[in-house]
């Protein structure tokens, strides 16, 4: 136990030159790195962090233990990137090396004050018998990009009534105020959010907790974000501890929102429609958003979860974030899409058109394993269609609409490498439509599906063969007819 709590918390700073070499180059020979997706040198990526515009680039920091794949001492990472599309790997961030980050600087915000842009985090400390106490920190990055952190935590104290479990500090501005809602949990053990004013980022006023008709809803509400889209208002969250009902809820722990009218920062209340989970795959958990100079509100998630092994673990490292997508509220629902600026990254072009009767079918250009492939299917009377996808003699993961069911399914049972078996092998959605589109974006281990314009999304790794590179539409019990477009990246 002893040794298992030093090594979790080990620093990088500690670590000799030619162990991080070797986990360096062990991380590089894993045939399931990502192109084209943001993820770590070494060790463990978690949530998103500080995504944010400033000086002209796009800020997106993550949760970051360098020196293996586990929930070790947690560092903020620092990328940027000028078009959302090609990230720079900056640096470290924040280091967990004062008293109120001493194990770990976890997740949270930025916004820009002052011609600077403010970093807003919980410290994770814990005394000499590891109780848990949380502060919330700030630290400033300048114009020159040198990030200093302030001496003080501007709130050390949990409120009353609420537990250790206090933390993810999420800040926006409303006039001249600035806010920020807190995850949270009561001390009888349920999830909540909180809310904090501020004039200044410095002097931090508790409000108190957000009424919602959530109260008993998880043990724990993980990163909270509170943002409006055309007179309503999104709050997401990441609630823990909600059991399985029917297709729903399915992963290990869930990340939703709830859409409404706009949070009364009086009253503190916030009248919603239900929880809706924001993605319908594997792999997704902890999201945070932004909104950029274009007005776009921008949406980036870790596409991972807390407590599953993976199949890169024992090359050293693993997780990724997922790529951008654009925020939308469309007939009272929340759509995603990819964000536009992807388009840079296609190369060749294949267009296939035809219909496919009780077959599965492979057709030239179609295979590959980091693309993207944008599917539509129409005039459909078969029981079952879709497409197979990094697709060999055995491995294949499919996306699928089931006309008898009405839902549209990710089966990654033969995908390659298990992962989170325990969870089950299939994510089932049920959808009532005539047309469907399958926007798929597919890297080296993972897939990310945008159906019918981002009303649902499927967001998983999957951990194939190298080879397993086809792809194949198919229907069953009738026909459809499809027109796909894939490109190269
Ligand atoms: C969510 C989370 C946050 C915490 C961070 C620690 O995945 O548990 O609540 O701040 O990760 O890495």
């Amino acid at each position: 136990m002893k040794w298992q709590i030093e090594n979790k918390y080990r620093r990088l700073e500690d670590v000799g030159q030619e162990e991080i070499d070797g986990l360096i180059s062990r991380v590089d020979r894993c045939p399931w790195r990502q192109t084209y997706h943001i993820q770590p040198i070494s060790g463990l990526l978690n949530d998103p962090n500080g995504f944010s515009f400033y000086n002209g680039e796009y800020h997106l920091f993550y949760q970051w233990h360098p020196l293996g794949p586990i929930h070790g001492l947690k560092y903020w990472y620092h990328t940027k990137s000028k078009d959302l599309v090609n990230w720079d790997n900056v640096g470290i961030g924040l280091r967990p090396d004062t008293y109120f980050d001493s194990h770990g600087a976890y997740s949270g915000s930025s916004i820009e004050h002052n011609g600077k842009l403010h970093l807003f985090y919980t410290g994770n400390s814990r005394n000499e018998h590891l109780v848990r106490h949380p502060y919330q920190c700030i630290a400033v990055l300048d114009q020159h990009g040198e990030i200093k952190k302030l001496e003080q935590p501007v709130i050390d104290e949990v409120p009353k009534g609420y537990t250790e479990h206090f933390r993810d500090p999420k800040v926006w501005k409303d006039g001249e105020q600035f806010y920020a809602v807190i995850g949270a949990q009561r001390t009888n053990e349920t999830g909540c959010s909180v809310l904090y004013s501020s004039p200044d980022l410095l002097e931090w006023n508790f409000e108190g907790e957000i009424k919602t008709q959530l109260d008993d809803f998880g043990y724990m509400w993980e990163c909270p974000d509170y943002f409006e889209i055309d007179n309503h208002g999104i709050f997401i969250f990441s609630p823990q501890g909600i059991e399985p009902v029917g297709d729903y809820y399915q992963n290990i722990y869930q990340s939703g929102y709830v859409l409404g009218e706009k949070l009364d920062l009086v009253g503190k209340e916030l009248k919603h429609g239900n929880f809706i989970e924001l993605d319908r795959g594997f792999d997704f958990y902890a999201p945070q958003t932004m909104k950029d100079p274009k007005g776009r509100r921008l949406l980036v998630g870790w596409m991972g979860l807390p407590d599953i092994e993976y199949p890169t673990d024992p090359n050293g490292w693993s997780h990724c974030l997922t790529v951008p997508r654009e925020l939308s509220i469309e007939n009272n629902k929340l759509m995603q899409r990819p964000v536009p600026e992807l388009q840079s990254l296609r190369k060749r072009e294949i267009k296939v058109v035809d219909t496919v009767i009780n077959e599965t079918k492979t057709y030239d250009g179609f295979s590959g394993t980091a693309y993207e492939l944008f599917c539509e299917f129409e005039n459909v009377d078969a029981a079952e269609f879709g497409i197979e996808f990094r697709a060999g003699e055995v491995e294949k993961t499919v996306i699928k609409y089931d006309a008898v069911q009405r839902k549209v399914i990710l089966d990654r049972s033969l995908s390659g490498k298990k992962v989170g078996e325990d969870y089950g092998t299939e994510r089932k959605c049920e959808i009532n439509a005539k047309k469907f589109k399958f926007h798929l974006f597919v890297d080296s281990s993972s897939v990310e599906i945008f159906v019918n314009d981002g009303g649902e999304v499927f967001t998983s790794r999957i951990f194939p063969n190298i080879n397993s590179k086809e792809i194949r539409l198919f229907a069953k019990g009738g026909c459809t007819e499809f027109k796909a477009v894939k490109w190269d990246f």
